[in-house]
């Protein structure tokens, strides 16, 4: 599988949006990730769904939509028809994470499932041979510029040997949260493939450098 880097649009300059998803896409960002947060799922607020449609108008690359908040499913319709290409639901938020996998599928994009820091494998074992991305957090949701948590190293390598013993499940291992030049070559060699930035990435004049380092680290590490 190949490394991806996801440039965490939190951490932009939300007054030059635009320049800033620019600037990453031409400096080679693989995606965008876009979170989408309600103040009650997690203690902070941030875009709403119609960020997906206004990005969707300044890039052609993918966009990962992150969300974290309650009733989730009421907004997966209008995100995927405003342009977003993955949808990622947290387990936590919802009683019937199927139905909410169920109904993004069906809507024809990428799905995927979201695991907080404190929840285990196992939640989400079931929903291995249907999803197309496992989020695993590396920090406890809800803020750029947080510490990565080290025992999700190992919560990583655990995800990977699971994929691997089921033919069936191909799905990619995305991580979010604290992700920089000292900790993306643990969480590659543990076996994640997209690797989402937001602080290490965005407030600094070397957009380019950055991103090629993380994918030069994480491809040695794959290796
Ligand atoms: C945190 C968000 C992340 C955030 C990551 O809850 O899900 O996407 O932007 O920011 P950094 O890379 O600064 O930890
Ligand atoms: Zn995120």
């Amino acid at each position: 599988m190949t490394v991806k880097i996801a440039p965490s649009i939190l951490s932009a300059d939300i007054m030059n949006l635009e320049r800033d998803v620019k600037l990453a896409e031409q400096d080679g960002a693989d995606l965008f990730h876009i979170d989408i947060m309600d103040g009650h799922f997690v203690p902070n607020m941030s875009f709403s769904p119609s960020i997906v449609e206004g990005m969707r108008r300044v890039t052609d690359k993918p966009l990962d939509v992150h969300m974290m908040i309650d009733n989730p499913d009421a907004y997966i319709k209008p995100i995927a028809e405003a342009g977003a290409d993955t949808i990622l639901v947290h387990a936590e938020s919802t009683k019937h994470i199927y139905r909410s996998i169920d109904l993004i599928k069906s809507l024809g994009i990428k799905a995927g499932v979201v695991v907080n820091p404190g929840t285990p494998l196992e939640t989400v074992k079931e929903l291995f041979p249907v999803i197309d991305q496992i989020l695993v957090m590396t920090v406890n949701p809800g803020f750029g510029g947080q510490s990565f948590i080290p025992g999700m190293t190992k919560k990583i390598q655990r995800l990977d040997q699971l994929r691997q013993t089921a033919a069936d499940d191909n799905f990619e291992i995305e991580v979010d949260g604290g992700i920089n030049n000292e900790t993306i070559a643990k969480c590659a060699h543990a076996g994640a493939d997209i690797f989402v930035a937001g602080s290490y990435l965005y407030g600094h004049d070397n957009i380019k450098e950055r991103i090629d380092g993380l994918k030069s680290l994480a491809v040695d590490a794959k290796k």
